[in-house]
C-alpha cells in the first residue's frame, strides 16, 4: 500500500555538519580560531550522558573545540552559577550548553538566565526565546529549528497550513509553535488538558509530537497526506527506542514522516553545531 516518504534526519544532519565544517575551515584558514563549545553535564542521568557524548562527537566532525565540564549531582547551584559566569567572561568560549535536566536541588531557570544570551547555543535564555516570539530570532532552540529544517526538506509550503503541536514544553512544544507561526502556518498547541485531541490531529496538515509517551498519537488520527514530525525519544521495555506516534500505521497515511531513532534527534545536534558557529562569528567578527 501507500507509504510515507521518510525524512532521514541522520543524513540531513550529516550534510549540515559538513557545511558547518566547511565554514569553520574557511575561518580557520583566515586566521580565526575554531569555535569553542563548553558542554556542562551535572549528575548521572544515563540519557543525558548519551546526548552529551553525541554532542561532543559532532563537535569533532564540525571542527568545533569542545570543552567538557562534568560534575556529580551533589554540585551546588552556586558552584554551577560561578562556572557559567566564568565561561561567560572567557573570550576563548563561544557557546555554553548546560545539559538538562539538572538535579532537582537546582533552579534550572536561574542557571539558564545566567548564561550570556550571545553564548546561549541552546536558545533557552528568555532573551532568545523572546527574540523568536517577536519574529527576530537570534539563537534558536535546536530541536524546533531542526524540525523546521526537516519541514523545509519536504518542499511543502507551510503558509496557511494547519499545524498541530502536541506538547507545550519550553524545550520542544512552545518554541516549535513559535517557529511554525513564524513560517505563517495556523498553529494549534495541544497539551495534557486539551479536549478532543484526536479531532485536532485529524484536521492537521502538519503534526509535531513532543510529549514523551510511546504511541500517544494514534496512527489512524493522521489525515491522509499530512506531514508527521515525531520528536519523542522513548525507551521501551525491550531497550528499543520509539517515538510518540504509532509509526507503522501513521506511515501508511502520511506523505512524509520522521523515523525514531534517526529523525529529529540528529537534527538537534546539527542545529547545535550551527548555533555554535553562528555564536562564534557574532562574538568574533
Ligand atoms: N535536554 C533535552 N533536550 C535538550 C537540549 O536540546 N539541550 C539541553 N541542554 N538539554 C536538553
Amino acid at each position: 500500500g501507500m507509504s510515507a516518504q521518510l525524512l532521514d534526519g541522520k543524513q540531513i544532519s550529516t550534510e549540515i555538519i559538513g557545511e558547518v565544517r566547511s565554514k569553520v575551515d574557511f575561518r580557520v584558514a583566515n586566521a580565526f580560531r575554531a569555535p569553542a563549545l563548553a558542554v556542562v553535564l551535572v549528575g548521572d542521568d544515563p540519557a543525558s550522558a548519551v546526548y552529551v557524548r553525541n554532542k561532543k562527537k559532532a563537535c569533532e566532525s564540525a571542527g568545533i573545540r569542545s570543552l567538557s565540564y562534568e560534575f556529580p549531582a551533589s554540585l551546588s547551584e552556586d558552584a554551577l552559577l560561578d562556572l557559567v559566569r566564568s565561561l561567560n567572561e572567557d573570550p576563548a568560549v563561544d557557546g555554553i550548553l548546560v545539559q538538562l535536566p539538572l538535579p532537582s536541588h537546582m533552579n534550572a531557570e536561574r542557571v539558564i538566565e545566567t548564561i550570556n544570551p550571545l553564548k546561549d547555543v541552546d536558545g533557552f535564555h528568555p532573551y532568545n526565546f523572546g527574540r523568536l516570539a517577536l519574529k527576530m530570532p537570534l539563537l534558536r532552540p535546536c530541536t524546533p529549528h531542526g524540525v523546521m529544517v526537516m519541514l523545509e526538506k519536504t518542499g511543502v509550503d507551510l503558509v496557511g497550513k494547519d499545524a498541530v503541536v502536541i506538547g507545550a514544553s519550553n524545550i520542544v512544544g512552545r518554541p516549535a509553535a513559535l517557529e511554525l507561526l513564524l513560517a505563517r502556518a495556523t498553529v494549534t498547541i495541544c497539551h495534557s488538558r486539551t479536549r478532543d485531541l484526536a479531532d485536532k490531529v485529524r484536521a492537521a496538515d502538519v503534526v509535531v509530537a513532543g510529549v514523551g509517551i510511546p504511541n500517544f498519537v494514534q496512527g489512524d488520527w493522521i489525515k491522509p497526506g499530512a506531514i508527521v514530525i515525531d520528536v519523542g525519544i522513548n525507551r521501551q521495555a525491550d531497550g528499543k527506542l520509539c517515538g510518540d506516534v504509532q509509526f507503522d500505521i501513521a506511515r501508511t497515511r502520511a506523505s512524509w514522516i520522521t523515523p525514531v531513532p534517526g529523525g529529529v534527534g540528529p537534527m538537534t545536534i546539527a542545529m547545535l553545531m550551527r548555533n555554535t558557529f553562528d555564536a562564534s562569528v557574532n562574538l568574533n567578527p
